[in-house]
Order: C-alpha cells, then sequence, then structure tokens
C-alpha cells in the first residue's frame, strides 16, 4: 500500500494532534535521502470519506476575499501556550504569526498595532524588531524610525554570526543602521507562516532548526524553544509539555485562500481550491520527502510530472455561464496552466545550475513547478536550498545591510544582503541560498520572499519574468495572478 498522509489522516479521524503523521519524514539534506515508516492499512470503517468544514471563526477577510486557517479537529484554542507570553517581554508566538495573516503578519496589520499602542505593542522589541537592537525607542519618532523595516515590509531582524569553519570572512559591512558586524550580521526576513508544517521538508528559511537525521517534528519542538528564548527573550527553555502542545497546535493547522471576491467559492463545480474543499483537499494531500520530485520520486520512482497543481482541474468542464464570476474562474484555471506549464529557461541559479545530479545545465528548462513541486502545495519537496538572486547587490534596495564576503581559499569576493544558508554550513557555494517555501495562502501575507522584496503578487511574477527573461504575455500575467490569489 501507499503510505501517504491521506492514510494517516484517515486512521486517526478526526485528528486533533497531527504530529504524528508527519513522524515518518527524517530530513537529510541535499538530497533524496528518507526513511519511511512502518505504517500499516487504516481499518476498514475509516476510509469513509473525510468531511470537515471550514467553521465562520476560522475564516478571516483580506482584501481579496478570505482566508481560511482552520484545524481539520474543527476548533482552534486560543487559551494554548502558542498565545501566552512565556518569555519576559510580553510576545508570543502570536505576535508574530497571526490566523488572520496567513500566520505570519503583515506590514498593514503591523502599523495599526503601532498606531494603536503607539510603538509599545510587545512586537516593537529591541531584540529583533528594530532595525538596530542598539535603536532609540524613547520618542514616538524615535520607535518610527526605529522599527522601519518591520512597519513598511514586515521584516524581522535575525541575528546569526559568520560560522566558525566559515570558507569565508566578513570584508566589510555596509549595514544603514550601523549594527551588524562578523559576531552578529543583521538579516531581515519574514516570518514563515506556521501552517501546512505538515509539507515542510526544512525548518526556517535558511533550513538552520533542521538537524540531519531528525524528524521534522523533532526540528519544530526545538524551533519552538529556541523561539522562545529569541523572540520572546525567555530566560529559561520551555517545558517539555509546553513544546509538545506549541507545535501540536501549529501542526495541527491548514491554511489556503478560502473565498475569492470575484471568483467568489474556490471549492465549487468540482474545484478543490480554496481551504477545506468538501473532502478536506489541503489536509488529505499525500506527502512524503522527494514526492514528485524533478530528479525521481524515490519512494516511488515515478517521473516529475510538471503538473503540480490540479485544484481546479474540474472548471475545465464545469464552468457555466458568464459574468465576472465566470471570467475570474477561467482566468484561475488558465493560471494554474501557466504555473505547471509555461517554459523558463532557469540560468544561474546556485544549487540547480551547478548541480552535477542535473548534469550542471547552463540551461535548465523547466516550469514555475519544476521547484515548487510537492501537489497542490508548491513548496519544495526535498530540502535543497537555491539562490534566485535576491540578495545579490544589484538587487539591493537602500534600506538592506550589504555584506562583502570574501573566499579564504581563492581571495574571490560576493556582496549579498543576506548570506542565507552559509551562515549555517560555513560554505562559499551556499551563499544567497534559501528554501523554496509553500505556496498556499498568499494572498493573506504580503510582501513576498524571505526579505520582503516583492511587495505584491504581481511583483512576484515581474521578478521572475525579468529574472528569467520569462516573456508573459499581459494575459498569462493576469491568469498567474489569479491563481497564485486563489491559493
Ligand atoms: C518577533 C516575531 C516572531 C515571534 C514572536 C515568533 N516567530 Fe516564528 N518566525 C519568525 C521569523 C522572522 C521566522 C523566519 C526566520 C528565518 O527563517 O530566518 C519564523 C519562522 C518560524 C517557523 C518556521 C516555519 C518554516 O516554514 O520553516 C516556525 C515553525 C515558527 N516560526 C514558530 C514559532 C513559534 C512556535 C513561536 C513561539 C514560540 C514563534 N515562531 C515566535 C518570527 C517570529
Ligand atoms: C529555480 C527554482 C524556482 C523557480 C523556477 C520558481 N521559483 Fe518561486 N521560489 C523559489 C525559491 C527558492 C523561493 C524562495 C526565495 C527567497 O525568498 O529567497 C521562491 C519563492 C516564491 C514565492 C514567495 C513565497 C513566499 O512565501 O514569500 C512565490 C509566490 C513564488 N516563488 C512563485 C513562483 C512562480 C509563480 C514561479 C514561476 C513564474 C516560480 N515561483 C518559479 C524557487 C523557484
Amino acid at each position: 500500500m501507499r503510505c501517504s498522509l491521506t492514510t494517516i489522516v484517515k486512521q486517526r479521524q478526526p485528528p486533533r494532534s497531527l504530529a504524528l503523521r508527519f513522524a515518518h519524514i527524517a530530513i537529510a539534506t541535499p538530497h533524496l535521502l528518507f526513511t519511511a515508516s512502518a505504517c500499516a492499512d487504516p481499518p476498514e470503517e475509516a476510509t469513509a470519506a473525510f468531511s470537515a468544514t471550514v467553521s465562520s471563526d476560522q475564516q478571516y477577510a483580506n482584501s481579496l476575499g478570505t482566508v481560511a486557517t482552520y484545524d481539520p479537529a474543527g476548533v482552534i484554542d486560543l487559551g494554548g501556550p502558542f498565545f501566552q507570553s512565556l518569555g519576559s517581554n510580553g510576545r508570543s508566538c502570536f505576535s508574530c504569526h497571526r490566523l488572520d495573516q496567513g500566520m505570519s503578519i503583515t506590514p498593514s496589520s503591523i502599523q495599526a498595532r503601532f498606531t494603536a499602542t503607539r510603538g509599545t505593542d510587545p512586537l516593537f522589541a529591541t531584540v529583533d524588531g528594530s532595525n538596530s537592537p542598539n535603536a532609540d525607542i524613547s520618542t514616538l519618532t524615535a520607535r518610527r524610525a526605529a522599527f522601519s523595516m518591520l512597519l513598511n515590509k514586515g521584516l524581522i531582524r535575525v541575528g546569526l554570526p559568520i560560522p566558525a569553519n566559515a570558507e569565508f570572512t566578513l570584508g566589510a559591512v555596509d549595514d544603514p543602521y550601523h549594527f551588524a558586524s562578523a559576531s552578529q550580521l543583521s538579516l531581515f526576513r519574514r516570518p514563515l507562516p506556521t501552517t501546512n508544517l505538515g509539507f515542510l521538508t526544512t525548518v526556517m528559511w535558511d533550513g538552520r532548526e533542521t538537524t540531519a537525521g531528525n524528524t521534522i517534528d523533532a526540528d519544530l519542538l526545538a524551533q519552538t524553544n529556541t523561539a522562545t528564548l529569541t523572540h520572546a527573550q525567555a530566560t529559561t527553555p520551555l517545558t517539555a509539555a509546553q513544546a509538545r502542545a506549541i507545535v501540536d497546535f501549529e501542526t495541527a493547522l491548514f491554511t489556503g485562500q478560502y473565498r475569492d471576491n470575484v471568483a467568489q467559492e474556490l471549492a465549487t463545480k468540482g474545484s478543490n481550491g480554496g481551504a477545506a474543499a468538501p473532502s478536506d483537499f489541503l489536509a488529505t494531500q499525500p506527502f512524503y520527502l522527494g514526492i514528485n520530485d524533478p530528479l525521481g520520486d524515490p519512494r516511488t520512482g515515478a517521473a516529475f510530472n510538471p503538473m503540480v497543481f490540479r485544484l481546479y482541474d474540474a472548471w475545465a468542464s464545469t464552468l457555466t455561464g458568464a459574468g465576472p464570476k465566470n471570467q475570474a474562474q477561467q482566468s484561475i484555471l488558465r493560471g494554474q496552466t501557466v504555473f505547471n506549464t509555461k517554459p523558463i529557461a532557469i540560468t544561474g541559479v546556485a544549487g540547480l545550475n551547478d548541480n552535477p545530479a542535473f548534469g550542471s545545465p547552463a540551461i535548465l528548462r523547466g516550469t514555475c513547478s519544476i521547484c515548487h513541486d510537492t501537489p497542490n502545495v508548491g513548496n519544495h519537496s526535498v530540502g535543497l536550498p537555491l539562490n534566485l538572486g535576491l540578495t545579490d547587490a544589484a538587487r539591493r534596495t537602500p534600506d538592506m545591510p550589504l555584506y562583502t564576503l570574501k573566499n579564504l581559499a581563492t581571495r574571490a569576493t560576493v556582496q549579498v544582503t543576506d548570506p542565507g544558508r552559509a551562515l549555517i554550513t560555513g560554505k562559499w557555494a551556499d551563499i544567497g541560498k534559501f528554501k523554496g517555501p509553500i505556496l498556499r495562502g498568499l494572498a493573506a501575507r504580503p510582501p513576498y520572499f524571505h526579505n520582503g522584496f516583492a511587495a505584491t503578487l504581481t511583483d512576484v511574477i515581474n521578478f521572475y519574468d525579468t529574472r528569467f527573461a520569462i516573456r508573459f504575455t499581459a494575459q498569462e500575467q493576469a491568469d498567474l495572478l489569479a491563481f497564485l490569489q486563489s491559493l
């Protein structure tokens, strides 16, 4: 039998804690190593259709429609440790991971919190909320300047050193906030959503909370403790019970756009868009490390299928009528095809174009889905960090620090706004590499990319169009946008 997420969900119906579902995933970078769990056939009665709906209190309006963040078991307990202040600065996980913002936080909501509290909400802590830990926050005007990266782009300052074993040194620092040094680089990063976590292959943008040989569950237990000690400035670690409760809470959540203002219901006429479609489509997506990998599925041996998103396939034959709603649905359907099939000549992506497993091709012919390959979820199904060039000096915006890194062996230098994975491995080859993130619930949580480089999904599309000279037609751009907004 196929031991998939589906099977395990059905065995544990209704699932209160879904953490176990992911216990079969053992992480190993760079490629294609995994362990399979023992997985028994489900009992006969448990194979009945899984029908969960999203209750109204798990839906949240946003400018494009409604996002749902839901627990298939039906309840979201707002009283658990995820929502409690467990450190010394008043923050909780919920300070930066919010239900109405796709489990991340957006600049507009951060600005509203700033205005309502005159910049004194616990979110506005200098430990990692301000541009520099030494920033002056004595007046309202000072606070507005001190927290500008958080207010404008929803960016948190992650402080990491050049590792001791690094193949490079820090040659120069150009930090507009006069803080960063080799012992603590300032890396401005978006809070990743604490939802759909069962599809993760690595934890954090740079995979730093992923330990080889660990399950994702073990990684998340460690991560929740680090988050409490750093973001919340706790002086003692979480208890095992607190960490367990937080991880059980966050791994039970699923998020997707639920309703679009124009296309309206996203799970209708046979489609499986939105969040909890009638069959609870998202929560029952099969997943394991390496599923649908372009180098071949490690479990089934199946070749890569570029048709990664199949959410709206049924609409090809079931859509009827005319008018704005129908047109919007048709556009989403076409956008799904653009995502799955529009040819992209991938060049200069470290991790792919220099990867012997792919034959180190100067040009890798692919689609959006070759990197976003997890079926109907869109993250990279292996822990293979990639450098799209987002941290290159040429794309630096003046609000970002710029670091000059010097290769100890070759004396070569490179300038980046964030060394990414290289600060974890110390490897020159890992500079600028980040994981391929989950693409669900996008509409609820702008801006995009690890550094908020793209303010909108249109900016994301424009980035790719320029970066890979794709030459989307105006129609393709509009359709791809409609599709991304529907995820
Ligand atoms: C001050 C804001 C802030 C607080 C508070 C916070 N986080 Fe985060 N969280 C972030 C940022 C920023 C990242 C991404 C950082 C990176 O990858 O370098 C992140 C990443 C994560 C991830 C990784 C998800 C993935 O896709 O890899 C998890 C899980 C997570 N946080 C859980 C928690 C938990 C649990 C708590 C409470 C104990 C918490 N966070 C508190 C800002 C915050
Ligand atoms: C070469 C591999 C690759 C290709 C091709 C690719 N992506 Fe990505 N995508 C990534 C990686 C890696 C990231 C994270 C980059 C970062 O933030 O540093 C990303 C990030 C994103 C994000 C941001 C998500 C978030 O949470 O911030 C979106 C949206 C996205 N990609 C959509 C697309 C679309 C649409 C296409 C096709 C036009 C595409 N991608 C093609 C690898 C790829």
